[in-house]
């Protein structure tokens, strides 16, 4: 008899404290009753109970529940499809993901070389954690060729880490020749591809080696929860990942694992809104006559629009741009007369968001340089026509900052 069945027969002999300590533990509630439902069953476990003495020490089947269990494994498997991996491992939040990526391939003496485009928590997790770890870390400009990043490599370079576009500015970087140039040279290329989303890029297909998303932005898309993931093709970077995984003790929750999934499955129809409503946007933006810039690598004529229409099937809700040049007072002006926009560090939801960028641009070696203030919008899910209105107030209070001044 299994020991379930033991526990059954003997219940009705235990006091009541023990029955209500065990009160409705079967293997059948633990696992799922006969009828299946559409989605995995949401497994909040720290503790996994094995069958017998042989089995707790086993290596093929889960004995503790930090790496994660039913549903967070579905989400893995799901992620896999979506980047074409052989390994995904989940994060608790974007940023997690990008610093356990990096400790994963690196280790004291080495080199990464780094985009001065990239999030700025990536940059100082290199700056600090990784320094005082003993790695060396070199930025390149965003808009570098791949000619001048492959010609930093070093005896020490071991990895090279991408964001394309890069946060705020939207440069984009010839992801394929890098991956390949680096390769050559047995130096791994790292990706943030939270802009490309596995949708809208495929970094694994152009040749890099781990892809980074911050699931906190599209993949999500309610923000309301924080998730992080890295995928690979190379199986033995999938158990490096993994060992990092548990030498790290860092965990996912079951619940947002589920929240995850359950909005994966819209991801591209989502996706294909923000990016139809954010072009007609930025169409609009660009020849209004308070805007010297667009930073929208979609928009035909911005710079790497030829980069985009190669490596990119379409684009999301989330660009910038640069305001002619104005008051200091102007670009408050331009967002604190939005009103369906939101002022919000985020994106990726359903709702529309504006940020003012330049006082996280100013890294010399970003090598970025405006007469006027950077800002950033994120284009949700509303009408198009709806923003537009939005934005034209806010324009409007920009000219009469301008004005006042
Ligand atoms: C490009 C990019 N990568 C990573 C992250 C980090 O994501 P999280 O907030 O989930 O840590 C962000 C957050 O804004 C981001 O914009």
């Amino acid at each position: 008899m299994s020991r379930s069945g033991q526990l059954d027969d003997e219940r009705a002999s235990w006091s009541a404290v023990t029955r209500l300590v065990h009160a409705g533990d079967s293997d059948e509630a633990r696992l799922g009753f006969a009828a299946r439902s559409v989605n995995p069953p949401v497994q909040r476990a720290s503790t996994v109970v094995l069958p017998d003495a042989a089995s707790l020490y086993g290596n093929d089947h889960p004995t503790y529940g930090r790496a994660g269990l039913g549903v967070q494994a579905s989400l893995e498997a799901a992620l896999c499809e979506l980047e074409g991996a052989v390994a995904a491992k989940l994060f608790s939040s974007g940023a997690a993901a990008i610093t356990a990526a990096l400790m994963t391939v690196l280790s004291a003496g080495d080199d990464v070389l780094v985009s001065a485009g990239a999030y700025a928590p990536t940059r100082r997790f290199c700056d600090g954690m990784l320094a005082r770890f003993g790695v060396r870390t070199r930025y390149f400009a965003p808009s570098a060729s791949s000619a001048e990043v492959l010609a930093m490599i070093d005896g020490r370079t071991r990895a090279i880490f991408l964001e394309s576009p890069a946060s705020l500015t939207f440069e984009l970087q010839d992801v394929p020749a890098i991956a390949a140039g680096a390769r050559a040279r047995s130096v791994l290329t790292l990706i943030d591809n939270t802009w490309g989303a596995g949708v809208l890029f495929r970094p694994l297909e152009h040749g890099v080696d781990l892809s980074i998303q911050a699931l906190t932005k599209y993949a999500s898309g309610g923000s309301d929860v924080f998730m992080g993931s890295v995928a690979v093709r190379d199986p033995k970077l999938g158990e490096r990942l993994l060992q990092t995984v548990w030498d790290t003790g860092w965990a996912v929750s079951p619940d947002d694992c589920y929240t995850v999934l359950r909005s994966l499955r819209t991801l591209p129809l989502r996706l294909a809104r923000h990016g139809a409503s954010a072009l007609e946007v930025a169409q609009w933006l660009a020849v209004q006559p308070e805007v010297a810039q667009m930073l929208c690598p979609a928009l035909p004529g911005s710079p790497h629009h030829a980069l985009w229409t190669r490596d990119f099937t379409g684009t999301n809700g989330l660009f910038g741009l640069v305001l002619k040049p104005g008051p200091p007072r102007g670009a408050d002006a331009f967002l604190d007369a939005l009103q369906l926009f939101m002022l919000g560090f985020s994106w990726g939801g359903f709702e529309s968001l504006a940020v003012s960028g330049d006082p996280q641009v100013r890294n010399p070696s970003r090598g970025w340089r405006a007469d006027g203030a950077l800002m950033r919008l994120h284009v949700g899910l509303e009408a198009p026509q709806d923003l537009i209105g939005d934005l034209r107030r806010g324009l409007d209070a920009f000219t009469a900052a301008c004005h006042q001044a």
